[in-house]
């Protein structure tokens, strides 16, 4: 029997998907994966254990390495930049993060404010546009900010563009396109280089098949 690997899993809306992904790649999940609030779930035939934790957290898991690997969105990647290597792009969760805000409305010129849960994409998007803007951090609801005068604008991740449209928000720009990443810890990857391989190998099949 190898050795365990501990894989995170962001939770929400990335989860139904790396679950269809894995199970398309052959490993057996048991139904817990489908409807439970267990925060950690050994699924000792496969030699996996996985630890279920918020999207923002899973590189922080990664980097600590107590996950060995994870799944984690190209979003939070680059806001966090955690010490991870990132070994696959698995072409899920497909979405973007864009610039938005009111209709027909330009930003203050004196103290521009962007409302965003990425501050540091935002920070350096809007530096590399040579504005500097003042960057308000909230943890959810983004779309928020604007309607009641909070911020000019946000930054924010857009999926189906729903929650825009219904909020009578317009994107202004679009700065960058967001799948879901396979990351290892560095130290794992070189102590369970078997497994991880393996891992990769049978997801990246199943990625190149275009199924997803
Ligand atoms: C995300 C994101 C947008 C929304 C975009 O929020 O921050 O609000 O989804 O999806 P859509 O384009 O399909 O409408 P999430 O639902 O993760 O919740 P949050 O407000 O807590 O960030």
């Amino acid at each position: 029997m190898g050795e365990i690997l501990t894989m995170a899993m962001p939770k929400g809306r990335i989860f139904e998907e790396a679950v269809v992904l894995l199970r398309k790649a052959g490993y057996k999940l048991p139904p817990e994966f489908d409807d439970s609030r267990k925060l950690i779930i050994d699924v000792p035939e496969e030699n996996l254990r996985f630890i279920l934790a918020k999207p923002m957290d899973v590189a922080t898991y990664v980097e600590h390495g107590v996950a060995d690997v994870g799944i984690a969105g190209k979003d939070v990647l680059l806001e966090e930049e955690r010490d991870v290597y990132e070994l696959l792009d698995l072409k899920i969760s497909h979405c973007y993060l864009a610039v938005a805000g009111l209709p027909d409305t330009k930003m203050n010129d004196v103290a521009p404010r962007v409302a965003t849960k990425y501050p540091n994409v935002a920070e350096a998007y809007f530096r590399e546009q040579g504005e500097q803007v003042e960057i308000i951090k909230l943890n959810g609801s983004i779309e928020l900010a604007p309607l009641i005068g909070l911020s000019d604008r946000i930054v924010d991740i857009v999926s189906t563009g729903r929650t825009m449209r219904e909020n009578g928000l317009v994107e202004y720009e679009r700065i960058v396109d967001v799948t879901s990443r396979l990351v290892v810890n560095p130290v794992s990857y070189r102590i369970k280089d078997v497994q991880i391989d393996e891992l990769v190998t049978r997801l990246h099949k199943v990625v190149s098949m275009g199924e997803l």
